[in-house]
């Protein structure tokens, strides 16, 4: 490639970025207990709404709607850098939204039809439920329900998911049914989960010219009630399998997908789920545990069916018989939750990287399968079978569907899909890949987790947008900015996947600018000292390395903040 060439490519390369900056939807404030959201909140949730196509309320999305207007082919509304014409687009969208915000959804269809001839007719359906959603967005019974619940009295259920993917979630205050476990994975969930497991294939396949020998999924309960089943479907998906429905429309079969028609090898999936999705998934737990074990036993060439061919390999060197060998789905000890690994973390207390990933394992190897007489067994206690299965595995992965939480917004995405990583490296002897898609967004993207890791830390944690946003609620404000320090920290502990840049921006924002670290100071001085404890420690840990002067800083603020702290 020539130097202009390359030039060339890197403008667009940092172009593309800053339009994925530009365009994440990021909260800018708490929830407020009781208070209904705001009129610029509101009108950011909509126009998220409104960018969707809902057949089922009969609502076209309104980008598409103005491409189609002026006669563009839809794929301008795609993610490109430059895309002066999307930028167009969405920007009388958003302007649209304002107005009937302002006044009512007539108003804004016929403003929409002056401006880029959408009919009247076309877009007023989308308005019309918009403004239902927009009635129920005024709505807060939170605080009437809590008192409620207090008295031991009924709480009227509504579904579980984000507004995006559900508006009819809301009102909020309510609460959140699940799903039937039996309709998981329902057949949208499939779909989806198709075009996002094959772009997470193509990612892998791009960067190593092969397919992962396995990869280990995390499941999450909420995550797959929310999407009826993207993540199960993602599984099975990749080990080429379909769901079977019986008289009864319940998923409690596979089918195997033709080698011919898959065009690829079965890839071999290690499920850790969560104890949520246990407790509200056992059936999903067997059907998974089935399409497995109907994979191992297909009478097909090594290379085009990967969990044949390593089943076939514990099973020859005498580390388990086929029954022991074929176990992917692992959990918690029954009753039991969680990995414990964010506790470790975020109380120091580990003294080397691997065991964290150890500890990962002891809490999460029981084994959800079924003995050699087809009998199922719940929750047995099998590290050596874990052990065994991540040993091979090349890539870790972690379906994300929803932008309200984010991987450095909550201690669980860290704890899970780092901890998986942590265990594979280990027993691998080689650091997985390691990637997280982002499947809300119309366009399904795949992304390595140190490119997730930038974009939240650029668009929240250093974004003034999001960290002024969270210091309009004073010591809570200060508390959430230290978690997402915390939580970017526990990426380096059980991935290194934060660029030491990040630990510099974080200390240049908050604590060496004078006056930032003066309002942080006043409103929070504990939370400041834990961030300024963090960011040393990720240098101790051997994560960043400043300059001695940086750390002489931030030696002297936790020691002033030492006297602050324990004399209020
Ligand atoms: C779950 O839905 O399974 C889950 C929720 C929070 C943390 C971990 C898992
Ligand atoms: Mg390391």
């Amino acid at each position: 490639m020539n130097r202009f060439a390359d030039r060339d490519h890197q403008v667009s390369f940092l172009a593309e970025q800053l339009v994925e900056i530009e365009q994440r939807l990021i909260p800018t404030g708490l929830h407020v207990f009781g208070r209904a959201a705001e009129l610029k909140e509101k009108a950011d949730l909509l126009r998220m709404v409104a960018s969707f196509e809902r057949p089922e309320h009969g609502a076209r999305a309104l980008p598409a709607l103005v491409a189609d207007a002026l006669g563009l082919d839809p794929d301008v509304l795609s993610e490109e850098p430059n895309n002066e014409t999307k930028e167009l687009i969405d920007g009388m969208v958003a302007d649209a939204i304002s107005r009937f915000c302002e006044k009512e959804a007539a108003h804004a269809a016929g403003w929409l039809n002056s401006k880029a001839s959408v009919k009247v007719e076309d877009s007023l359906q989308t308005f019309k439920l918009l403004e239902k959603i927009s009635e129920q967005l005024d709505l807060n019974h939170e605080i009437e329900s809590l008192m409620r619940a207090l008295r031991g009295e009924y709480i009227e259920p509504g579904p579980g998911a984000d507004i995006v993917q559900n508006p009819f979630v809301l009102p909020t205050g309510r609460n959140t049914h699940a799903v039937n476990p039996y309709s998981v994975p329902s057949r949208t969930a499939f779909d989806r989960a198709q075009f996002t497991a094959d772009a997470l294939l193509r990612r892998y396949l791009d960067e190593h010219g092969r397919y992962p020998r396995a990869m280990a999924l995390v499941l999450w309960g909420l995550d797959n009630i929310k999407t009826q089943g993207e993540g199960v479907a993602q599984a099975l998906w990749l080990l080429g399998v379909r769901p079977i429905r019986d008289a009864l429309n319940r998923a409690t079969e596979v089918e195997e997908i033709p080698l011919d028609e898959l065009q690829r090898p079965r890839i071999d999936v290690v499920m850790t789920v969560s104890g949520i999705f246990r407790d509200l998934f056992t059936p999903t737990m067997a059907l998974l545990d089935k399409a497995v074990r109907r994979v191992a036993g297909l009478d097909e060439p090594p290379e085009m069916n990967y969990v044949r061919r390593n089943v076939s390999e514990s099973v020859e060197s005498g580390t388990a018989d086929f029954d022991d060998a074929v176990a992917r789905v692992f959990s918690n000890a029954p009753g039991n939750y969680g990995t414990n690994v964010n506790f470790m973390v975020m109380q120091s207390a580990w003294e080397n990287e691997a065991a964290l990933g150890d500890l990962f394992v002891t809490r999460k190897c029981f084994a959800y399968t079924r003995d050699s007489k087809g009998r199922t067994v719940e929750g047995h206690e099998a590290p050596e079978l874990m052990n065994d299965a991540l040993a091979r595995v090349e890539a870790t992965y972690q379906n994300i569907d929803s932008f309200e939480v984010g991987i450095t917004d909550v201690d669980h995405y860290f704890e899970y899909l780092g901890g998986i990583s942590k265990a594979v490296e280990k027993r691998s002897q080689s650091r997985p890949s390691i990637y997280l898609s982002d499947s809300l967004s119309p366009q399904t993207k795949i992304r390595s987790l140190e490119e997730t890791v930038r974009l939240e830390t650029r668009t929240k944690t250093l974004n003034p947008k999001w960290y002024e946003g969270m210091l309009k609620h004073g010591f809570r404000g200060v508390a959430e900015i230290e978690n997402h320090v915390a939580n970017t920290f526990g990426w380096s502990a059980t991935a290194d996947a934060v660029d030491p840049w990040i630990y510099t921006e974080i200390s240049k924002t908050f604590l060496l600018d004078e006056e930032m670290f003066n309002r942080l100071h006043k409103l929070n001085p504990h939370s400041l000292q834990s961030l300024a404890k963090r960011l040393l420690e990720a240098h101790d840990r051997g994560y960043w390395n400043p300059d001695e002067e940086v750390l002489e800083k931030l030696r002297e603020i936790i020691f002033q903040l030492e006297n602050k702290v324990s004399v209020a």
